[in-house]
């Protein structure tokens, strides 16, 4: 099976290559998904996603401290997504990521297929679509995932990436420490439980950078099937492109960027952690036919080696009883990253019926 034996390395078409290719109109049909433009689209002016006042989560003061983590709660009820703001990373840093990000991806077709991983555990991992030797449609996408930590790496092209992206997940990961502190405290559980329980000193922290290039037919492509994030929270940004869409009360809203924020929102570990307390929500990326779309999503998880299942403080009740199995994070990762995403299949795989 294609795990035991891989095959010899793919030669990948790049959406960039193809959307550039001179005179191109129409998509080819590998790219065209089950008709999708049927489904509600709603803008989020009509349902707007909650704001956490970053600067007021890490306050001294425990009164302004208190609210925002009931805040933290009510968004993570309510939605599993929120935007960030006074968050203390530069702009000018996002930017730059950004801007690292967009020129690896111009480097040449030969240059990118050297960062190629063979496995999706790899630390370092360019392709397109998301595993194209299994992938039966092809998503609009480019994309360049690389691990940060517990141990950093980085491409050595080009040049800048590096020290770029160093300083920048450096900054995010203690945004992201910060967050999921709150999260322990809003779920009711010592604010270091997520920290101390799922070894975040050793936790995965991964920076994927995707591409959208503009596409001449947008209503058949897809650059991001429905998925909920593996890890524990998702810091993304992007430059200033909308596409995401969030699914809310059973409707996609689109989410309009917003400068120097972040977007942020919560994965099936937490979910799981919280034994389903707070839902991981479903989320996807259209394309345009106007403008290059870049953004730059950092999942941050458990250790790879961590087990993760339900705080024994949140099923203690009877009535309440485990509704997840116990996972090891690094065998979730694999089982998630092997197959295009398909809503929250793999975590309905770790759910106990009863
Ligand atoms: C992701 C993701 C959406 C986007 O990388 O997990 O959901 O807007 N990306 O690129
Ligand atoms: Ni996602």
């Amino acid at each position: 099976m294609a795990a035991t034996h891989p095959s010899p390395p793919l030669k990948l078409t790049s959406v960039k290559a193809l959307a550039e290719s001179p005179g191109l109109s129409s998509i080819p049909s590998l790219y065209t998904f089950p008709k999708h433009t049927n489904d509600e689209v709603f803008s989020d002016t009509e349902e707007s996603i909650p704001t956490l006042d970053f600067s007021l989560l890490t306050s001294p003061n425990t009164d302004e401290r208190s609210k925002a983590v009931q805040e933290l709660r009510k968004a993570c009820q309510d939605w599993g997504f929120f935007m960030v703001t006074n968050h203390g990373v530069p702009e000018s840093l996002m930017k730059a990521i950004i801007q690292a990000s967009g020129e690896f991806f111009e480097l040449t077709e030969e240059e990118k297929r050297g960062f190629e991983g063979k496995h999706v555990l790899d630390p370092i991992r360019y392709g397109t679509s998301f595993n194209a030797s299994v992938d039966k449609i092809l998503c609009w996408r480019d994309y360049l995932k690389i691990f940060q930590h517990p141990e950093f790496h980085s491409p050595n092209k080009p040049p800048v990436f590096r020290e770029i992206a160093a300083e920048y997940s450096r900054k995010v990961r203690q945004v992201a420490k910060e967050i999921l502190r709150g999260v322990s405290e809003s779920l009711g559980l010592e604010d270091d439980y997520i920290d101390k329980a799922l070894n975040l000193e050793q936790g995965l922290q991964v920076l994927a950078a995707n591409l959208y290039p503009p596409c001449p037919q947008p209503e058949l492509a897809m650059g991001f099937p429905a998925h909920s994030d593996h890890g524990l929270l998702t810091l993304l940004i992007q430059n200033q492109i909308g596409g995401l869409q969030v699914q809310h009360k059973g409707k996609w809203v689109s989410i309009d960027p917003i400068p120097n924020s972040f977007l942020a929102n919560i994965g099936d570990h937490v979910e799981i952690l919280s034994n389903g307390k707070y839902k991981s929500v479903l989320h996807r990326a259209v394309v345009n036919n106007r403008d290059v779309r870049i953004s730059i999503a950092m999942p941050h998880g458990p250790a790879l080696d961590a087990v993760v299942s339900p705080a024994p403080k949140l099923v203690e009740d009877e009535r309440n009883p485990p509704a997840y199995r116990a996972m090891k994070y690094k065998d979730y990762l694999e089982l998630q990253q092997t197959n295009m995403p398909n809503g929250k299949s793999c975590l309905e795989s770790v759910r106990k019926y009863m």
